[in-house]
Protein backbone atom coordinates (compact mmCIF):
# COMPACT_ATOMS: atom_id res chain seq x y z
CA UNK A 1 0.00 0.00 0.00
CA UNK A 2 2.79 2.11 1.14
CA UNK A 3 4.16 1.80 -3.02
CA UNK A 4 1.06 3.16 -4.29
CA UNK A 5 0.96 6.12 -1.89
CA UNK A 6 4.10 7.50 -2.96
CA UNK A 7 3.86 5.87 -7.02
CA UNK A 8 0.43 8.40 -6.94
CA UNK A 9 3.13 11.18 -4.73
CA UNK A 10 5.25 10.37 -7.71
CA UNK A 11 3.14 10.51 -10.88
CA UNK A 12 1.46 14.06 -9.69
CA UNK A 13 4.66 15.44 -8.95
CA UNK A 14 6.77 13.45 -11.82
CA UNK A 15 4.98 15.32 -14.99
CA UNK A 16 8.17 16.50 -16.17
CA UNK A 17 10.03 13.17 -15.51
CA UNK A 18 11.40 11.88 -18.28
CA UNK A 19 10.25 7.50 -18.18
CA UNK A 20 14.35 6.73 -17.07
CA UNK A 21 14.15 8.88 -14.23
CA UNK A 22 10.57 7.58 -13.19
CA UNK A 23 12.60 3.99 -13.51
CA UNK A 24 14.70 5.45 -11.16
CA UNK A 25 12.42 6.94 -8.49
CA UNK A 26 10.28 3.76 -8.66
CA UNK A 27 13.90 1.39 -8.37
CA UNK A 28 14.56 3.74 -5.55
CA UNK A 29 11.14 3.67 -3.51
CA UNK A 30 11.09 -0.58 -4.03
CA UNK A 31 14.35 -0.33 -2.15
CA UNK A 32 13.48 1.32 0.97
CA UNK A 33 9.96 0.54 1.51
CA UNK A 34 10.94 -0.95 5.02
CA UNK A 35 12.34 2.64 6.11
CA UNK A 36 9.03 3.90 4.77
CA UNK A 37 7.16 1.35 7.09
CA UNK A 38 9.33 2.15 10.01
CA UNK A 39 8.94 6.10 9.32
CA UNK A 40 5.24 5.26 9.18
CA UNK A 41 5.22 3.11 12.79
CA UNK A 42 7.49 5.87 14.61
CA UNK A 43 4.49 8.32 13.33
CA UNK A 44 1.52 6.45 14.16
CA UNK A 45 2.82 5.02 17.54
CA UNK A 46 2.25 9.17 18.66
CA UNK A 47 -1.00 9.70 20.36
CA UNK A 48 -1.21 13.11 18.25
CA UNK A 49 -5.25 13.03 19.02
CA UNK A 50 -6.57 16.48 18.44
CA UNK A 51 -9.71 15.97 20.40
CA UNK A 52 -8.36 14.93 23.37
CA UNK A 53 -6.84 17.91 25.55
CA UNK A 54 -4.77 15.93 27.80
CA UNK A 55 -2.96 13.87 25.05
CA UNK A 56 -2.07 18.04 23.43
CA UNK A 57 1.90 17.06 24.18
CA UNK A 58 2.16 14.20 21.88
CA UNK A 59 0.65 16.44 19.04
CA UNK A 60 3.00 19.14 19.79
CA UNK A 61 5.89 16.31 19.62
CA UNK A 62 4.22 15.03 16.36
CA UNK A 63 3.96 18.38 15.15
CA UNK A 64 7.94 18.88 15.86
CA UNK A 65 8.39 15.77 14.21
CA UNK A 66 7.17 16.50 10.93
CA UNK A 67 9.71 19.62 11.06
CA UNK A 68 12.36 17.79 12.39
CA UNK A 69 11.99 15.24 9.35
CA UNK A 70 11.68 18.12 6.80
CA UNK A 71 14.28 20.38 8.20
CA UNK A 72 16.63 17.29 7.90
CA UNK A 73 15.83 17.12 4.29
CA UNK A 74 17.27 20.53 3.91
CA UNK A 75 13.71 22.73 3.88
CA UNK A 76 13.09 25.70 4.64
CA UNK A 77 10.84 25.05 8.05
CA UNK A 78 8.62 27.21 10.15
CA UNK A 79 6.16 26.23 12.85
CA UNK A 80 3.65 28.74 13.11
CA UNK A 81 2.08 30.08 16.43
CA UNK A 82 -1.68 29.66 15.70
CA UNK A 83 -2.27 30.47 19.02
CA UNK A 84 -4.77 29.44 21.52
CA UNK A 85 -8.50 27.26 21.89
CA UNK A 86 -10.81 28.15 24.21
CA UNK A 87 -12.33 25.26 25.71
CA UNK A 88 -15.35 25.26 26.86
CA UNK A 89 -14.59 25.34 30.75
CA UNK A 90 -13.28 28.76 30.09
CA UNK A 91 -9.57 27.60 29.88
CA UNK A 92 -7.36 27.87 27.22
CA UNK A 93 -4.71 25.74 25.86
CA UNK A 94 -2.10 26.02 22.96
CA UNK A 95 -3.49 25.23 20.04
CA UNK A 96 -0.50 22.67 18.37
CA UNK A 97 1.72 24.63 15.91
CA UNK A 98 1.05 24.35 11.92
CA UNK A 99 4.19 23.14 10.08
CA UNK A 100 5.17 25.42 6.89
CA UNK A 101 8.37 24.01 4.73
CA UNK A 102 9.20 24.88 1.49
CA UNK A 103 11.64 22.94 -1.16
CA UNK A 104 13.35 25.12 -3.53
CA UNK A 105 11.91 28.65 -5.14
CA UNK A 106 12.98 28.82 -8.46
CA UNK A 107 10.58 31.40 -10.39
CA UNK A 108 10.90 29.41 -13.74
CA UNK A 109 9.18 26.66 -12.08
CA UNK A 110 5.33 26.20 -10.94
CA UNK A 111 5.03 25.60 -7.10
CA UNK A 112 2.87 22.98 -5.22
CA UNK A 113 2.01 23.15 -1.97
CA UNK A 114 0.79 19.51 -0.44
CA UNK A 115 -2.03 20.42 2.29
CA UNK A 116 -2.01 17.32 5.22
CA UNK A 117 -2.52 16.59 9.12
CA UNK A 118 -0.37 14.37 11.05
CA UNK A 119 -3.94 14.70 14.30
CA UNK A 120 -5.91 11.66 14.57
CA UNK A 121 -9.11 10.96 15.97
CA UNK A 122 -9.62 8.91 19.53
CA UNK A 123 -8.79 5.12 19.23
CA UNK A 124 -8.87 2.36 22.16
CA UNK A 125 -8.79 -0.71 21.68
CA UNK A 126 -11.29 -1.47 23.20
CA UNK A 127 -13.85 0.50 20.83
CA UNK A 128 -13.42 -2.83 18.43
CA UNK A 129 -10.04 -2.61 17.44
CA UNK A 130 -8.46 -6.39 16.04
CA UNK A 131 -5.17 -4.74 16.99
CA UNK A 132 -3.57 -2.15 19.15
CA UNK A 133 -4.51 0.91 17.08
CA UNK A 134 -1.03 3.03 17.91
CA UNK A 135 1.24 -0.45 16.76
CA UNK A 136 0.97 -0.44 12.95
CA UNK A 137 0.50 -4.15 12.35
CA UNK A 138 1.10 -5.59 9.31
CA UNK A 139 -1.78 -8.21 8.27
CA UNK A 140 -1.65 -9.86 4.87
CA UNK A 141 0.41 -6.80 3.62
CA UNK A 142 -1.97 -4.40 4.62
CA UNK A 143 -0.91 -1.69 7.54
CA UNK A 144 -3.08 -1.16 10.36
CA UNK A 145 -2.84 1.69 12.57
CA UNK A 146 -4.66 5.18 13.67
CA UNK A 147 -4.00 7.57 11.46
CA UNK A 148 -2.06 5.29 9.16
CA UNK A 149 -3.92 6.20 6.14
CA UNK A 150 -5.91 9.16 6.96
CA UNK A 151 -3.50 11.23 7.40
CA UNK A 152 0.08 9.98 7.86
CA UNK A 153 1.35 7.75 5.32
CA UNK A 154 0.11 10.39 2.73
CA UNK A 155 2.01 12.87 4.13
CA UNK A 156 5.50 10.73 4.47
CA UNK A 157 4.65 10.13 1.02
CA UNK A 158 5.10 13.19 -0.38
CA UNK A 159 7.92 14.07 2.16
CA UNK A 160 9.23 10.53 1.16
CA UNK A 161 8.93 11.56 -2.57
CA UNK A 162 10.99 14.37 -2.14
CA UNK A 163 13.54 12.63 -0.65
CA UNK A 164 13.66 10.45 -3.41
CA UNK A 165 14.50 13.25 -5.66
CA UNK A 166 17.04 14.34 -4.00
CA UNK A 167 18.71 10.87 -2.61
CA UNK A 168 18.82 10.54 -6.62
CA UNK A 169 20.17 13.80 -6.83
CA UNK A 170 17.42 14.66 -9.81
CA UNK A 171 16.33 18.20 -10.00
CA UNK A 172 12.81 18.44 -8.82
CA UNK A 173 10.29 19.28 -11.37
CA UNK A 174 8.22 21.60 -9.19
CA UNK A 175 9.05 23.99 -6.38
CA UNK A 176 7.08 22.20 -3.42
CA UNK A 177 5.85 23.40 -0.12
CA UNK A 178 4.30 21.68 2.85
CA UNK A 179 1.08 23.03 5.15
CA UNK A 180 0.50 20.22 7.67
CA UNK A 181 -1.48 21.04 10.49
CA UNK A 182 -2.58 19.47 14.05
CA UNK A 183 -6.26 20.07 14.01
CA UNK A 184 -7.85 19.11 11.26
CA UNK A 185 -10.25 16.38 12.93
CA UNK A 186 -11.83 18.57 15.29
CA UNK A 187 -12.41 21.20 12.80
CA UNK A 188 -9.10 22.91 11.95
CA UNK A 189 -9.18 25.55 14.56
CA UNK A 190 -6.68 28.49 13.43
CA UNK A 191 -5.79 27.08 9.91
CA UNK A 192 -8.10 30.11 8.07
CA UNK A 193 -6.42 32.54 10.53
CA UNK A 194 -2.76 31.29 9.77
CA UNK A 195 -3.24 30.88 5.79
CA UNK A 196 -5.08 34.22 5.29
CA UNK A 197 -2.27 35.95 7.30
CA UNK A 198 0.37 34.38 4.98
CA UNK A 199 -1.50 35.10 1.66
CA UNK A 200 0.97 37.64 0.47
CA UNK A 201 3.80 35.57 1.55
CA UNK A 202 4.23 31.75 2.03
CA UNK A 203 0.93 31.71 -0.16
CA UNK A 204 2.16 34.32 -3.05
CA UNK A 205 3.73 32.06 -5.48
CA UNK A 206 1.67 28.81 -5.11
CA UNK A 207 -0.06 27.63 -8.22
CA UNK A 208 -1.83 24.32 -6.67
CA UNK A 209 -3.01 23.44 -3.62
CA UNK A 210 -2.99 19.41 -3.57
CA UNK A 211 -5.24 18.11 -0.42
CA UNK A 212 -4.12 14.47 0.20
CA UNK A 213 -6.47 13.60 2.64
CA UNK A 214 -10.06 12.59 0.75
CA UNK A 215 -11.18 9.38 -0.69
CA UNK A 216 -9.10 6.75 -2.00
CA UNK A 217 -10.50 4.58 -4.88
CA UNK A 218 -11.14 0.66 -4.37
CA UNK A 219 -8.32 0.30 -1.36
CA UNK A 220 -5.78 2.55 -3.44
CA UNK A 221 -4.75 6.26 -2.91
CA UNK A 222 -6.30 8.79 -5.39
CA UNK A 223 -5.46 12.10 -6.35
CA UNK A 224 -8.59 14.32 -6.10
CA UNK A 225 -8.57 17.02 -8.23
CA UNK A 226 -11.68 18.59 -7.13
CA UNK A 227 -13.61 19.39 -3.79
CA UNK A 228 -16.95 20.89 -3.16
CA UNK A 229 -16.03 22.16 0.40
CA UNK A 230 -18.02 22.17 3.36
CA UNK A 231 -20.34 24.66 4.32
CA UNK A 232 -21.07 24.71 8.37
CA UNK A 233 -23.87 26.56 10.36
CA UNK A 234 -24.19 27.47 13.94
CA UNK A 235 -28.07 27.28 15.34
CA UNK A 236 -28.09 28.74 19.31
CA UNK A 237 -31.11 27.73 20.90
CA UNK A 238 -31.75 29.58 24.06
CA UNK A 239 -34.62 28.27 26.61
CA UNK A 240 -36.09 28.42 29.93
CA UNK A 241 -33.65 27.79 33.07
CA UNK A 242 -36.06 25.43 34.36
CA UNK A 243 -38.28 22.40 32.93
CA UNK A 244 -41.37 23.67 32.75
CA UNK A 245 -44.90 21.49 31.67
CA UNK A 246 -46.01 22.46 28.78
CA UNK A 247 -50.21 22.36 29.60
CA UNK A 248 -48.99 24.55 32.34
CA UNK A 249 -46.67 27.51 31.10
CA UNK A 250 -47.49 27.86 27.45
CA UNK A 251 -47.53 25.11 24.89
CA UNK A 252 -50.81 22.98 24.57
CA UNK A 253 -52.75 20.67 25.97
CA UNK A 254 -53.31 17.53 24.40
C1 LIG B 1 3.54 -4.14 18.57
O1 LIG B 1 2.98 -5.40 18.24
C2 LIG B 1 3.95 -6.40 18.04
C3 LIG B 1 3.20 -7.66 17.64
O2 LIG B 1 2.36 -7.43 16.57
C4 LIG B 1 4.75 -6.63 19.32
O3 LIG B 1 5.76 -7.57 19.08
C5 LIG B 1 5.36 -5.31 19.76
O4 LIG B 1 5.99 -5.47 21.00
C6 LIG B 1 4.31 -4.23 19.86
N1 LIG B 1 4.94 -2.96 20.16
C7 LIG B 1 4.51 -2.16 21.11
C8 LIG B 1 5.27 -0.86 21.26
O5 LIG B 1 3.55 -2.41 21.83
C1 LIG C 1 -4.75 36.81 -1.52
O1 LIG C 1 -3.91 37.31 -2.55
C2 LIG C 1 -4.48 37.31 -3.85
C3 LIG C 1 -3.46 37.80 -4.84
O2 LIG C 1 -2.28 37.09 -4.75
C4 LIG C 1 -5.72 38.15 -3.88
O3 LIG C 1 -6.34 38.01 -5.15
C5 LIG C 1 -6.69 37.68 -2.80
O4 LIG C 1 -7.79 38.56 -2.74
C6 LIG C 1 -6.00 37.65 -1.43
N1 LIG C 1 -6.92 37.08 -0.45
C7 LIG C 1 -7.01 37.52 0.81
C8 LIG C 1 -7.98 36.81 1.68
O5 LIG C 1 -6.32 38.41 1.22
ZN1 LIG D 1 -7.93 13.32 7.21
Amino acid sequence: MMRLVLFAALFALGSRAVPFELDELTKYIDSHTEEYVQTLREWVEVESDSSDVLKRSDLARMMDMTAEKLKAMGGTVELVDIGLQDLPSGETIPLPKVVAAQFGSDPTKHTVCVYGHVDVQPAKKEDGWATDPYNLTDINGNLYGRGASDNKAPVLAWIHTVEAYQALDMDLPVNVKFIIEGMEETGSNGLDAMIVSKNDTFFADVDYIIISDCGWLSRRPAITYGTRGNCYFFAEVEGPKQDLHSGVYGGTVI
